[in-house]
């Protein structure tokens, strides 16, 4: 029997000048120097020419993951999810995941995604889709990877390996993005686990009017937990003021805060132009420039914290 022949990629002399980065006129003079051969259609053989020239590095990112969390609903995940992923994408790659069955983030892009985050999983012997087919490109910097409600029966735990489902599903697009922001879902369980083990940070949004301290200690041994077992890179980046309202803040709130979780000093104030935004499913910055400005500072501060 014989082996097939590996397929042949040609290339035009336009196509390789631009993969191996240099001018078209360059290209040909070397071809000339080194005598590489060219085929009957006036192309040449791609793995040839690999053996002529190196390939530049691809422009890789490496994914810096924050688990936006909160096991309370209400307290800003899905709204700082969403406007510190567009504040970080004026100059970086961001992917936001929404990692919520109830779906809010997504539904302000797409109506009905025909792949959600929960195809990727391949949960309970389901089949497994790719990542990059189910994410949604918002624009060239930021892209979404989509939930539904059949993210809601992503509950219970049947194998060991049902802990690392989102870390595995996020591994082939890690060089493609900067940062991966992760919408958590309002609840502790097995959503929460595995985005705080697919995650490199957390960030814990704290609605200032009616915060919970049991609520804070919860979350705080979950993430113990976690450290402790499952994911000891995972960092603190520390929790932000959401709701915020100034001088009318709970007393003690930021002394009580602080024994849980290191405070952001960007404090995001309650704006009615946030909900506004949502409702008419725009980004913020084409709503409110004042308000997407507290986001800046905010996507500044997280950028300072990760070193990047
Ligand atoms: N800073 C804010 N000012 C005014 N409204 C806000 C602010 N942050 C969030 N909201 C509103 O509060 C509600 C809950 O926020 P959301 O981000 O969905 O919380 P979570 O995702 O934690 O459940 C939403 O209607 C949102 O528009
Ligand atoms: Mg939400």
């Amino acid at each position: 029997m014989t082996r097939k022949k590996k397929q042949e990629v040609e290339l035009s002399k336009e196509e390789a000048a631009e993969i191996f980065q240099m001018s078209v006129n360059d290209f040909l003079k070397k071809i000339k120097d080194f005598k590489i051969p060219v085929s009957k259609s006036g192309n040449y053989s791609e793995e040839v020419l690999e053996k002529y020239f190196q390939k530049p590095e691809v422009n890789s990112h490496l994914s810096k993951i924050i688990a936006i969390s909160n096991q309370k609903g209400g307290e800003g995940k899905t709204t700082i999810s969403l406007f510190l992923s567009e504040a970080l994408s004026l100059e970086s790659k961001v992917l936001l995941v929404d990692w919520d069955p109830q779906a809010n983030a997504t539904r302000l892009f797409v109506n009905d995604p025909e792949r959600t985050v929960f195809d990727c999983l391949g949960y309970r012997k389901n089949e497994k889709v790719s990542v990059e087919t189910a994410i949604i490109r918002v624009n060239s910097n930021l892209h979404l990877l989509p939930s539904s409600l059949s993210l809601a029966n992503f509950t219970t735990a049947f194998e060991r390996d049902d802990f690392e489902l989102l870390k595995d599903a996020l591994l082939p697009i890690l060089s493609s993005y900067d940062f991966i922001i992760i919408d958590c879902p309002p609840s502790l369980g097995l959503g929460l686990e595995n985005a705080l083990i697919a995650a490199d940070y957390i960030l814990v949004p704290v609605q200032t009017r009616a915060f919970s301290v049991q609520g804070l200690k919860d979350l705080h041994e979950t993430i113990q937990k976690i450290q402790q077992r499952a994911n000891p890179k995972l960092k603190l980046l520390g929790a932000i003021f959401n709701q915020y309202e100034g001088n009318r803040a709970l007393a003690g709130l930021s002394e009580t805060v602080k024994k849980y979780f290191p405070v952001f000093k960007t404090n995001i104030y309650r704006k009615e132009s946030i909900p506004q935004a949502q409702a008419k499913r725009k980004m913020l910055n084409a709503c409110d420039k004042d308000t997407y400005r507290s986001f800046l500072e905010l996507a500044k501060e997280v950028r300072s914290k990760i070193n990047v």
